[in-house]
């Protein structure tokens, strides 16, 4: 699918978003392995978390699926049943990484695989903590999917992941969950914490000491009614491009306010954002809230060290900010970013270059000088999601005719509506 945009002159109105990607997922995963049937309302309408779906309901969990609304009936910790078929992740890291930490506690072999970007996507993350817990789990070439998972009773560890990864921490928390003892894993640079936060609602024993969270094996996990905040990662989009046009006002309903996801926020406060928050309050554990954002003109400013790893999935758009801020974008330390649906700094510039923007790259991070114009231009998404939604994003300030996106519907991995959300916002 190719996507039009066409330049607007400012974005007015207020909208409610989809259920966050990260939330959902861990909320259909633990939901299963609870006991009762738990209700999932805005759960995310995007592919990856179908797959998630998919996923659990090969392995024997019934669910009624309403609108965006999901009814899990968990099993119990020992419910899933052996898979007859691969299982299918689809474009989904998380899915991969997090349901392997439970599939390596079963008493089978299953294994998992997605699509042509998760193939080369790297899996050691989770093999290596998962080996040292019992399981033995074969790659391709010894890292990419497929992953299968030979299932084994599992021994508890305590586990310092090299890179700061939240699906990582995931998976062995929910390996942790099928042990008899108490799994610990040594996060030193935070990660978003909704596994915690959702472990704990469901009933679990999760404890965060320093830098170190640790989960007691075996919990009786009882279902939950629970609804899905919006997703933060794709109100990123509209933050940014309300800021690219000075007197833009939006206002975001009922969005995750997560404080290990806000850095979003303070951000682009730190880069000259006026954006308030508007009834916040907690529901399951989760903040949640509104936001009112009024378009400024922005500075931009550098990313780097702790910041870059909770906001690595708001980087692209970033990007499209800091080519039109007035000091530019500097990022730093986003190793991770080349290992994203795709490498996240090759896409990202080669957009750039397409759409007239300068910017230099290096192995982790890239700069983006400032006060720059976008001229319209035929980019592509490349199949990942986040870079079709940036550079659309970039289209907006693209005055001089209208941007067209090759493999727009990639966006569709995490924001089907993302599109039609956007053109409703927009003032021509
Ligand atoms: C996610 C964690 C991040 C993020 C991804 C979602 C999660 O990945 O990029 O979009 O839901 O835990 P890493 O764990 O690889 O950093």
């Amino acid at each position: 699918m190719q996507y039009q945009i066409k330049p607007a002159t400012g974005l007015k109105g207020s909208v409610r978003l989809p259920g966050d990607k990260s939330i959902s997922h861990r909320y259909a995963m633990i939901a299963s392995v609870a006991e009762g049937s738990s209700r999932i309302e805005n759960y995310s309408s995007g592919a990856d978390c179908q797959s998630t779906l998919a996923c659990l309901r090969a392995l024997g969990i019934e669910m009624e699926k309403q609108d965006r609304t999901v009814t899990i009936h968990g099993r119990g910790l020992d419910g899933f049943r052996m898979p007859d078929q691969v299982l299918d992740a689809g474009n989904s890291g998380s899915t991969i990484r997090m349901l392997s930490g439970m599939l390596a506690a079963q008493p089978f072999t299953s294994t998992i695989t997605g699509d042509e970007s998760l193939s080369v996507r790297p899996m050691e993350r989770v093999m290596k903590p998962l080996a040292l817990m019992g399981a033995t789990l074969v790659a391709r070439d010894g890292k990419y999917p497929p992953l299968t998972i030979h299932g084994e009773r599992l021994k508890p560890i305590q586990y310092e992941p090299p890179v700061a990864s939240a699906q990582v921490k995931t998976c062995v928390l929910f390996a942790g969950l099928h042990t008899e003892g108490v799994t610990s894993v040594v996060e030193r640079m935070g990660t978003r914490d909704h596994s915690e936060v959702a472990l704990r609602e469901f009933g679990a024993e999760v404890e965060k000491e320093g830098a170190v969270i640790s989960i007691q094996g075996r919990p009786r996990l009882q279902a939950r009614n629970l609804t899905v905040p919006g997703d933060l990662s794709s109100a990123a989009f509209f933050l940014v491009a309300a800021n690219l046009f000075p007197g833009s006002r939006v206002a975001i309903e009922g969005v995750g306010l997560s404080p290990s996801r806000t850095q979003l926020l303070d951000w682009l406060l730190m880069a000259g954002a006026q954006i308030r928050v508007l009834d916040a309050g907690q529901k399951a554990g989760e903040m949640v809230g509104s936001l009112l954002v009024e378009g400024k003109p922005m500075q931009g400013g550098t990313i780097e060290g702790a910041m870059t790893a909770g906001l690595i999935d708001e980087i692209p758009v970033l990007a499209v900010l800091g080519a039109v801020s007035k000091q530019g974008l500097t990022v730093r330390d986003a190793k991770e970013l080349r290992v994203k649906e795709t490498d996240r700094i090759a896409t990202v510039a080669e957009n750039m270059r397409r759409m007239g923007i300068e910017m230099t790259t290096n192995e982790d991070g890239f700069h983006i000088p400032g006060g720059q114009r976008f001229r319209a231009a035929q980019v592509d998404s490349f199949g990942d999601h986040r870079i079709a939604m940036a550079f659309a994003v970039a289209g907006l300030v693209a005055a001089d005719g209208e941007t067209t996106i090759d493999n727009a519907g990639a966006a569709s991995v995490s924001f089907p509506e993302f599109y039609a959300t956007l053109e409703q916002l927009c003032v021509a």
